[in-house]
């Protein structure tokens, strides 16, 4: 969709590249990672509509980009293209992404500052937030909700989008599912989801 650069130009080639080595390979190269990042750079303008500039999102309900790790992200783009994560029109959008669009998008999104933004939440289900999220998020996405190459970060995610997605999680919905997320959210009540929510979309 949005040009042709250096390789995998087929969907054959596609369904052949090995995102997650040509990720570390872009990585390690001080060279192609610039030019990755300029791809990423120009591809971040059609996603910008919605997910913000520079991927910080606007729209509680949408997430933010920014700063988000690109192991994570790669693994997301996998699942929307192979429709086990479902939303109509990132499915089409993902598969438009040619393999070094998506390799620059990952990799720029990554590279980006989360602004911070003031959540209008009160103070007592912010505190409520912060023990839950001590009790038990913590294992997996770290103390100050920054992920990995493997989980999500999730500090500073979008309010809406986070209560959504938790919800989703423990009903096992086809939209989105993951066994992990189903155990650590099982015994959440919908206060508690909103509690969280509030709590880590302040995280910086
Ligand atoms: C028309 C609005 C729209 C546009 C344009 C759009 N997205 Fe999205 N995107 C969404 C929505 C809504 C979601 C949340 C879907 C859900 O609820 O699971 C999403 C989710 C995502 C996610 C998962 C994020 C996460 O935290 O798990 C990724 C990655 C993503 N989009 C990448 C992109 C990229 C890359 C582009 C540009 C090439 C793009 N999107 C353009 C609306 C959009
Ligand atoms: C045992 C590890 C583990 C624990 C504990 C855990 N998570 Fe997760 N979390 C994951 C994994 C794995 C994913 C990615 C699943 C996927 O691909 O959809 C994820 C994804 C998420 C997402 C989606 C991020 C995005 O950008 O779309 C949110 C939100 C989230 N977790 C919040 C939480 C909260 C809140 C808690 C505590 C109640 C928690 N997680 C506990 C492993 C964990």
């Amino acid at each position: 969709m949005l040009s042709s650069t250096a390789f995998g130009q087929t969907t054959k080639a596609r369904a052949e590249v090995d995102y997650a080595a040509r990720l570390k390979e872009v990585q390690a190269n001080p060279k192609q990672l610039e030019e990755a990042m300029k791809t990423g750079r120009r591809v971040a303008g059609f996603c910008a509509n919605c997910h913000g500039e520079g991927g910080n999102s606007t729209n509680p309900d949408i997430p933010n980009l920014a700063g988000q790790n690109p192991g994570y992200l790669l693994d997301q783009v996998r699942q929307f293209a192979e429709g086990r994560r479902k939303n109509e029109f990132m499915e089409g959008m993902i598969r438009a992404l040619k393999p070094e669009e998506t390799i620059g998008m990952v990799v720029f999104f990554g590279s980006q500052a989360v602004l911070p933004h003031r959540s209008g939440a009160n103070p007592a289900q912010v505190a409520k937030g912060r023990e839950l999220f001590s009790k038990n998020c913590f294992r997996c996405h770290g103390e100050n909700g920054l992920g990995s190459e493997r989980f999500a970060r999730i500090a500073g995610q979008q309010s809406g989008y986070l209560a959504k997605t938790i919800k989703r999680y423990r009903a096992g919905s086809v939209q989105r599912s993951d066994p992990l997320m189903a155990a650590a959210t099982s015994l959440l009540s919908d206060a508690d989801v909103e509690a969280l929510a509030a709590y880590v979309s302040g995280m910086e």
